[in-house]
């Protein structure tokens, strides 16, 4: 395993902790990585994570810090910046949040004020926790109206307009954690502006389906955008705001630090801007394309099996399966799979007749894995993987089936190498 020798300092000092980051190591290794919210960064951002950039205090912003020395982290947040902007030909972008979670509560911070209607998309039907879930500060500061899909698995959008009527909300969230579907951000512009409302795009998850031209960009559209930088766009754990408008520009710089953030994470802005670079280039565009096409045929394949796909298949790197044929809730599917190499996780399904812990339904994404060179005749073997296990779930062959199946997992991780 030679690239734990990336963190051969721990194994002399640290010889714990040292096990535990080989392990993780060697888990991502031998597993079919099929969490559509994960990815696999290169050598080039590990380091940059990995560098000391870390052990520098950076209050403030690139030419207005509110510590000495920051010469140097200000060239890597211009260049994170710059790269950022270009990638998605946007005017402004902060790239300070920590995460996704704190990119949104510092967008919300800087477009309403506590106690005002948003309105975004219900945390059961596929919107993200801070897009107004009740356990979280989006939930409880703000008067969080819930949007969803209709029977067949897509946005309804004249569900919106009339919420957006009757609430008048001051924002309106659009984005989604496991809508497989485009998103129609003119739409929802229109009508954030029918009730003069702030249009907020969380791109999260399509992020890197965007900068390669393959889902539509709500950068013209959305008055914010927020984006975690680790999914699609593979880069550093980590989340991003960007606008047009300067104005809400100032606004959201204030609302990151101050507002929700200290001192930002100097190595992880490095490691983004090596991760923007990335996407910049020619190959990125190549490797999104796979990304689409490697989950197209997963969902088609699944589908061909008998299985229900939610919205009757993808435009997207993800896909939403509904188990209710196969009698087995989502919670069982993903424990299953992970015991022969597959890992995944349990989602609900379009008014769910199990609650959230259980689900009917698990999501599936490409990303991960075409990151480590898998195609088409891959993604097909996986599904067929998936659904050998699921339909033999406690058969009496069982057993034998997961076992095969274990080395057929296996088999395909050696082929395809990660970090070696
Ligand atoms: C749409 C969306 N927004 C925001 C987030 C939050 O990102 P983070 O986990 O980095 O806080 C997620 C996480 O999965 C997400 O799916």
């Amino acid at each position: 395993m030679s690239f734990a020798g990336y963190f051969s300092h721990s194994a002399v000092a640290d010889r714990e902790l040292f096990e535990a980051i080989t392990s993780e190591l060697q888990r991502q290794q031998s597993q079919i990585e099929l969490i559509a919210s994960e990815n696999f960064v290169s050598k080039e951002v590990l380091s940059a994570l990995g560098s000391v950039m870390t052990n520098k205090y950076a209050e403030g912003y690139p030419g207005k810090r509110y510590y000495c020395g920051c010469e140097c982290v200000d060239v890597a947040e211009k260049l994170a910046i710059e790269r950022l902007c270009l990638l998605f030909d946007c005017k402004f972008a902060n790239v300070q949040p920590h995460s996704g979670a704190q990119a949104n509560l510092s967008a919300l911070y800087a477009l309403a004020n506590h106690g005002d209607t948003i309105l975004g998309m219900s945390l059961e039907m596929g919107g993200h926790l801070t897009h107004g879930a009740s356990p979280t500060i989006s939930g409880k500061w703000f008067n969080a109206i819930g949007y969803g899909i209709d029977k067949n698995g897509f946005l309804d959008y004249d569900g919106v307009q009339k919420l957006a009527k009757e609430y008048k909300p001051k924002v309106i969230i659009c984005g989604a954690s496991s809508y497989p579907q485009k998103i129609d951000f003119k739409r929802f512009r229109e009508i954030a502006d029918s009730v003069g409302a702030y249009l907020f795009a969380d791109i999260a998850h399509y992020a890197g389906l965007i900068v390669a031209g393959l889902y539509p960009s709500p950068i013209n559209h959305a008055h914010v955008v927020t984006s975690t930088t680790h999914k699609t766009l593979r880069g550093p754990r980590g989340g991003v705001i960007m606008t047009n408008d300067e104005v809400l520009a100032k606004k959201i710089n204030s609302a990151v630090f101050p507002g929700v953030q200290g001192g930002p994470q100097m190595h992880t802005i490095a490691a983004k801007a090596v991760a923007f670079g990335e996407a910049l280039r020619p190959e990125f565009k190549e490797y999104a394309k796979h990304v689409l096409e490697n989950s197209v045929t997963m969902a088609d394949r699944l589908k061909e099996l008998g299985l229900n796909i939610i919205s009757g298949g993808t435009d997207s790197h993800l896909s939403v399966v509904d188990l209710t044929e196969l009698s087995i809730t989502g919670k069982v599917a993903a424990e299953e799979l992970d015991k022969v190499g597959i890992t995944c996780n349990k989602n609900a399904i379009p008014f769910d007749e199990w609650p959230p812990s259980q689900t009917s339904g698990i999501r599936v994404g490409s990303a991960a894995m075409t990151t480590r060179g898998l195609r088409r005749n891959e993604f097909i073997k996986i599904a067929d993987l998936i659904y050998k296990v699921l339909s033999n779930y406690e058969k009496s062959d069982y057993e034998s089936v997961k076992e095969e199946v274990r080395k057929e997992t296996l088999d395909l991780c050696k082929k395809f190498p990660l970090y070696s």
